[in-house]
């Protein structure tokens, strides 16, 4: 007998209706606590979704990596745990590799090993190291190398290795790069065999340091409509981040082998002494938008990235449902050209499955917009004056979820306390926009539990988890007036429900 969703969920008992309010287009996991994505990798078929995960409980501890699937980065399969803490150790953020040529010997002669490289992190915080772990079965389980560490600075603070192979004219190697955290510095490595590491060169301190350096990545970009590549490195902060406490900041530049150099360079500055709408190239400028990674296994043409959809300043204490944390849609990412000669990453949602289209409806005034749960909502507003227009979000009892309030300079979103206690939480994030636009345009993603608004085709991004609450029953979207908008609603096919018993 083949059910609807609706009906599905109505025929379950009430503690798992709970459960099917968990994200549809999101990855979480079954159960347990997770915060990085980790060692993304595209094989071919299938997208590897590495992550940050506590085995036994909701809270961050006992640090492994946990695994899913998918093919289409919106449906997650997950698997078996990959790589166990160990008795001395928890496995910090890392990436994974294919050594098609088998330079590390760590391949059986029949399938290219597959290789992460983590932080191993002493349970005592004495040390953390960078490590590998080999699977011959693309992926699915680990080896820890028995001569392991492979890099040791003797550093408390030195993590997040992601490693990328560096193709030139001059020859091509594996990339490192990692931080030293508190110094607010990313270092880069290289080796041939993924096991003995050089040191290159390092970055930093630069523009936001109001907190500890994490999770960089370096990655080429194509600039859309040329033929031309640039190198971005983005470096995760907490805190200091733009909208408060964990943020992403990110570089344009070049990087030649040996030296990343940024187009412009940054005085340091802490989070109290700087107009953060003003300064700084910040990937999202949302709450929840941390650690971002792309994935190995893809052309420059189409690189991709996911971010835990969380921030460390609340993390540990919303609240679950046997499950903690939740991944950022995939979003592919390239550069564009700014007014000012700058080059700015533009980011697409990517996969997301759409069950048919209300046509586009052209609004002035006030209107009501039904959403159902999970949408895409597309608003094109004409960018003429400086009045708001403001598009409030409510549950199905009226009740306010949040509010996106738009003019020509400035998209806030304001989010309301909702179910969630903590003093951090109900805020207002502001994201400035590009002067000088006809139209904007805004892509809103809704599903159970965050927003995603993509404005400006892209341009500017702003992550919020609204924790805890199902997708918006409806919104209100009131124009400035003499304003006029178009807005469309995608209802979006979700996946069929997985309740565990
Ligand atoms: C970032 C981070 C990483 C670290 C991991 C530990 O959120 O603090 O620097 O490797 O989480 O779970």
């Amino acid at each position: 007998m083949h059910l609807a969703d609706s009906e599905k969920v109505a025929s379950l008992p009430e503690t798992q209706q709970v459960a099917a309010k968990r994200p549809q287009l999101h990855f979480t996991p079954q159960k347990n606590w997770i915060n990085d994505p980790n060692g993304l990798f595209f094989d071919g078929t299938q997208y590897h979704l590495y992550f940050q995960h506590n085995p036994y409980g909701v809270g961050h501890g006992y640090m492994s990596w946990g695994h899913a699937v998918s093919t289409d980065l919106v449906n997650w399969t997950e698997l078996p745990i990959a790589i166990l803490h160990g008795d001395v150790a928890d496995i910090f953020s890392g990436s994974i590799v294919v050594d098609h040529g088998n330079a590390s010997g760590l391949g059986d002669g029949k399938v290219p090993p597959v290789i992460a490289l983590y932080t191993a992190a002493a349970k005592d915080d004495t040390n953390q190291s960078q490590a590998i772990a080999y699977s011959l079965d693309g992926g699915s389980t680990f080896t820890k190398y028995e001569r392991n560490p492979v890099l040791d600075r003797g550093s408390k603070n030195f993590r997040d290795p992601k490693v990328f192979r560096y193709e030139s004219a001059q020859g091509s190697y594996w990339v490192m790069v990692a931080v030293e955290a508190i110094e607010r510095r990313v270092l880069f490595y290289r080796s041939e065999n993924l096991i003995d590491w050089t040191e290159l060169s390092s970055f930093g301190p630069q523009a936001a340091t109001g907190g500890i350096w994490e999770c960089p990545d370096l990655f080429q970009l194509p600039i859309s409509g040329t033929e031309e590549l640039k190198w971005v490195l983005i470096v995760s902060l907490n805190p200091g981040g733009v909208a408060g406490g964990s943020g992403t900041q990110y570089f344009v530049g070049e990087f030649d082998g040996t030296t990343f150099t940024p187009d412009q360079n940054h005085d340091a500055w802490d989070s109290f002494a700087y107009d953060s709408l003003s300064q700084g190239d910040w990937l999202d400028w949302g709450r929840d938008f941390y650690a971002g990674v792309s994935f190995h296994g893809m052309s420059v043409h189409r690189q991709i990235l996911i971010a835990w959809m969380s921030n460390w300043d609340y993390a540990r204490e919303l609240p679950h449902d046997g499950w903690r944390g939740s991944m950022s849609a995939a979003r592919q990412l390239d550069l564009v050209a700014a007014m000012d000669g700058k080059f700015e990453i533009r980011q697409h949602f990517l996969g997301l499955p759409a069950t048919g289209t209300m046509p586009p409806q052209t609004v002035s005034g006030e209107d009501r917009i039904e959403l159902g749960s999970p949408t895409l909502l597309e608003l094109t507003v004409a960018g003429n004056s400086s009045e708001q227009s403001v598009l409030s979000l409510h549950r199905s009892d009226d009740s306010l979820i949040s509010e996106i309030r738009i003019d020509s300079a400035l998209l806030q979103h304001h989010r309301t306390a909702g179910k969630v206690e903590h003093d951090l939480y109900a805020s207002t994030q502001r994201m400035p926009l590009p002067s000088g636009l006809d139209e904007l345009r805004v892509r809103v993603l809704l599903d159970h539990g965050s927003i995603e608004i993509l404005a400006a085709d892209g341009r500017c991004s702003l992550t919020d988890q609204l924790a805890g609450e199902a997708a918006p029953a409806y919104g209100t979207l009131r124009l400035a007036e003499g304003k006029n908008a178009t807005f469309s609603v995608l209802p979006l096919a979700v996946k069929t429900l997985e309740v565990n018993a």
